[in-house]
């Protein structure tokens, strides 16, 4: 059975270094008992030095919330890949939805992914839509999203993608309000056809689609299991290594 994967998102947290190690290495400790998940923590940029210390020769692997699409240059506040990868940053999350709501379009989710990519980093897109209406315009939405990114995707590219599904929605709120299995298992067939119709079958499959938005210990198996998806993005309760711990051993389980 192919192993799940996981991701920390952390967000603009925890705000000092002295909790950013103490989660880390307790996710870490944990991670070394669970067999059938991967692991990828996504702090802020600020504590990679200290994180890639704790991190070295362990099953944990370290990934940014964000990248821009150049080596160096005149960028005021932007992190390029080569600086990343300096602290063994090898994932990096792009176009979440709260950096489109700062700004970011289409199109510059689609550069920092190809050039994320060509870096040798595995991307992972995020795509949702802000909301769901009757006429199923969400998927319209959705398709949108995608193939803004595809379009300047080669096949061989596809082995370092990973498409994370987070409908806004769903995203910061408590168990009961995260997505429906049965819905989140239509959107996930919808991604699959979408990926299969730009680029065949078979590289197709090799993109791991993950779900995201207020996932927790108690809806985490059954996301995996009946969302068809094959791992899980996770906000807040990554935070909370025994949440965090539990959402691993239950999501490995399913
Ligand atoms: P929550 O798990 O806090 O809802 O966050 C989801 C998310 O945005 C992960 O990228």
């Amino acid at each position: 059975m192919a192993q799940k994967l996981i991701i920390a998102n952390w967000k603009m947290f925890p705000t000092k270094p002295a909790e950013a190690k103490r989660i880390f290495s307790g996710i870490q400790k944990g991670v070394s008992k669970v067999r059938g998940a991967q692991t990828v923590v996504c702090p802020p940029y600020v504590f990679l030095p200290e994180l890639a210390k704790l991190a070295k020769g362990g099953k944990v692997k370290l990934g940014v919330q964000d990248l821009f699409y150049e080596e160096s240059g005149a960028f005021t506040g932007q992190v390029s890949p080569a600086m990343a990868s300096a602290y063994k940053a090898t994932w990096a999350i792009l176009g979440h939805s709260e950096r489109r709501a700062l700004g970011e379009s289409n199109e510059l989710v689609g550069r920092k992914v190809r050039y994320t990519i060509q870096q040798g980093y595995t991307a992972v897109l995020c795509v949702g839509e802000r909301g769901r209406s009757e006429d199923g315009e969400y998927y319209t939405f959705i398709r949108t999203e995608l193939e803004a990114v595809f379009s300047g995707l080669r096949r061989k590219d596809l082995e370092r993608l990973v498409i994370a599904y987070e409908p806004i929605w769903a995203i910061g709120k408590r168990a009961e309000e995260a997505m429906q299995t049965r819905d989140l298992m239509e959107m996930t067939l919808f991604i699959k056809k979408i990926l299969t119709e730009r680029f065949g079958r078979k590289p197709a499959e090799r993109v791991r689609i993950l779900y995201g938005g207020s996932v927790k210990p108690n809806n985490a198996a059954e996301l995996v299991h009946e969302g068809g998806v094959d791992g899980l993005l996770v906000g807040s309760a990554s935070l909370d290594v025994r949440q965090f711990l539990e959402i691993l051993n239950v999501a490995a389980a399913a």
